[in-house]
């Protein structure tokens, strides 16, 4: 067992975390630097701290020799709740008490999007893997997510044109139709468009990340794929097709779907959790374009586009169009 020669507690002189401790520990291996394979040392000190041998209970951040500084996780410590409070900084004159609502709503929509990115990515695994009762559950978490995304609008609502008028010459052209998070899962969903990369500079991270986006398989592609897997006669020309484009609707599709709705309960719910997400995306569409209307009326969008006309010609199109076309067929 290491000798430990002292420990001393405090508060940490940076940061405004008043729940984080702070320790210092001296100890008997003065000359040796500390090594993460120590995990003797570490336990040791962790029992002498917290009474629990617990290694997740203290982060080192420095080390002197003969000396650990350690610090507990606490929640600011581990959500990062300082750096993100401090990303919100309206650019208005005073500034105007409703940009905050502005900026934390699109930064919440930001967050959402990253999270949704996160399971979509998850969910092509799991079809690439045959996993069908882990997809639906992913499935019903996608849609969960969308679900509180088009009630968020609802705050939105709130905001009069008159309130959204006194800091929206601050926006300049900056708008969510720049959101590449957002055009990212336009991409995954197999809404591919090669022009919305122009938006990004080339060679930009935004811009690998939508040509990436661009040229991978979609989530229809992968949900293809898991049916041709499980037997089921999926064209090759669809299976193999060139990802950077829309995927044409396909007959030779929609039958195989018709025949897993009448014989394969488990599957036909994974379609419809499919179509839950493209009504709720198409919702989010609609209600954002009714926000939009209310709130600027006629005028044209900061992002160049002429606003409410252009948004509304975004609406009802589905992602899944295979998935609706055979509604009629039963
Ligand atoms: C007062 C609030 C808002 C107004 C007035 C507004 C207005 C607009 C307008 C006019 C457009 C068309 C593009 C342009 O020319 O700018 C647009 C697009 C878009 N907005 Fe908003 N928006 C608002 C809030 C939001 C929020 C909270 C989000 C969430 C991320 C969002 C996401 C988007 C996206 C993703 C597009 C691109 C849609 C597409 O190209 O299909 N917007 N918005």
């Amino acid at each position: 067992m290491h000798q430990l020669n002292r420990i001393e507690t405090g508060v940490p002189q940076t940061g405004a975390d008043d729940g984080q401790v702070f320790y210092r520990v001296f100890h008997s291996v003065a000359s040796r630097p500390y090594n993460v394979a120590n995990i003797e040392l570490f336990l040791a000190i962790s029992v002498l701290i917290s009474n629990r041998p617990v290694r997740a209970n203290l982060y080192l951040i420095k080390t002197q020799p003969g000396v650990l500084f350690f610090m507990t996780v606490t929640y600011s410590s581990y959500l990062k709740v300082d750096e993100l409070l401090k990303c919100q900084h309206p650019l208005s004159e005073g500034p105007e008490h409703d940009e905050l609502l502005f900026i934390t709503i699109h930064q919440s929509y930001e967050l959402w999007f990253k999270q949704l990115l996160h399971e979509l990515d998850f969910l092509i695994r799991l079809f690439n893997q045959g996993e069908q009762n882990r997809a639906l559950h992913t499935l019903k978490r996608v849609d969960s997510i969308y679900r509180t995304l088009i009630q968020q609008v609802d705050i939105l609502e709130t905001l009069t044109p008159l309130e959204f008028m006194s800091f929206r010459d601050r926006l300049s052209t900056a708008s969510g139709f720049q959101s590449y998070q957002f055009r990212e899962l336009e991409f995954l969903y197999g809404a591919k468009d090669a022009k919305k990369l122009e938006n990004y500079p080339e060679g930009s991270e935004h811009h690998q990340r939508l040509q990436k986006r661009l040229e991978s398989p979609t989530l229809w592609d992968a949900f293809l794929g898991f049916l041709a897997g499980q037997g089921h006669d999926i064209p090759d020309s669809v299976l193999n097709r060139d990802y950077s484009k829309v995927a044409d609707p396909s007959k030779a599709v929609q039958r195989v779907l018709i025949d897993i709705y009448r014989n394969d309960p488990l599957v036909s719910e994974i379609c419809e959790a499919l179509v839950d997400i493209d009504t709720s995306l198409q919702q989010w569409r609609y209600r954002h374009v009714k926000m939009v209307e209310r709130t600027i009326g006629s005028k044209m969008g900061t992002g160049g586009s002429s606003g409410v006309g252009y948004l509304q010609s975004t609406l009802f199109r589905p992602v899944f169009p295979d998935l609706w076309a055979i509604r009629s067929e039963f």
